[in-house]
């Protein structure tokens, strides 16, 4: 039977990776992301269904479920990012809080509020893959923060479908490069020292990350529940 996957922020980066290897395998593929045009080009690259919507955003979420799969066998909860590459450190309280709070929303809401909306239309011995990061352990403020909460967060719901066959895992990246993710910010001191921290010494690449959820997604996968798979050359533990 032909799986249909839900990729989240599957217009650009990681996502486009995963959608790419699922539409390879002949599952059915729908991408989601804010920017119609980027994922309109996508969707046609790719084969793919398009459907634009703020994942962070409870209504949007909400107003946006009628366009999303009746039954989901594959769910990729990939939107997310560091919103701090777009607002700089600040000691300013208010913007202190709201930069957290952006963080918290762009992370762990987009994960939350589309599980739930879709939870129900998740087959049994469907799959659940969340992205995460190697910042949950290693810090990068409030994006470190909201990405730990990923995997608290997952943790639960890995016991909450369990019963139904339902696995849910965290696919954690270090440096991944050719995404959008650093904005135009990533130095060349940065990206060194990220190599260097890695064992294998070399920088991650979009897909590194979907052969691991691609891996999470398949039937030999099936007893791996409430995870967290660290893919990043092994700089986990090695910083
Ligand atoms: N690249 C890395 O080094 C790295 C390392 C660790 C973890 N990660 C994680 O990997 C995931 C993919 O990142 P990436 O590197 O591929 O960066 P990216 O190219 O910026 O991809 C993020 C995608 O998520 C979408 N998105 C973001 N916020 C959204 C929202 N509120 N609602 C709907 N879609 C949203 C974006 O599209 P729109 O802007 O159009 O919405 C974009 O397509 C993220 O969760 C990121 O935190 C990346």
């Amino acid at each position: 039977m032909t799986r249909e996957v839900l990729v989240t922020g599957g217009g650009t980066g990681i996502g486009y990776a995963i959608a790419a290897a699922f539409a390879a395998n002949g599952d059915k593929v729908t991408i989601t992301g804010r920017r119609e045009s980027v994922l309109t080009e996508a969707a046609a690259l790719l084969g793919a269904r398009a459907v634009a919507f703020d994942a962070a955003d409870h209504e949007a979420v909400e107003a946006a479920l009628a366009e999303l799969p009746g039954r989901v066998d594959v769910l990729v909860n990939n939107a997310g990012g560091n919103t701090d590459f777009l607002r700089g450190d600040s000691t300013e309280l208010a913007t202190l809080a709201a930069a957290w709070t952006a963080n918290f929303r762009a992370n762990v809401f987009t994960a939350a509020l589309v599980t739930a909306g879709l939870r129900g239309r998740i087959a049994d011995g469907g799959r659940i893959v969340t992205l995460g990061s190697i910042a949950a352990h290693t810090g990068a403020g409030s994006y470190g923060w909201a990405k730990a909460a990923v995997e608290a967060w997952n943790a639960d719901l890995a016991r909450i479908v369990g019963p139904r066959g339902i696995t849910a895992n965290v696919v954690a990246p270090g440096l991944v490069v050719d995404t959008e993710f650093f904005h135009g910010k990533l130095t060349d001191e940065r990206r060194e020292r990220l190599i260097a921290n890695t064992m294998n010494k070399r920088e991650g690449r979009p897909e590194d990350i979907a052969e691991a959820v691609t891996f999470l997604a398949s039937a030999a996968a099936g007893h791996i529940t409430g995870q967290v798979l660290h893919v990043n050359g092994g700089a986990f533990i090695s910083s």
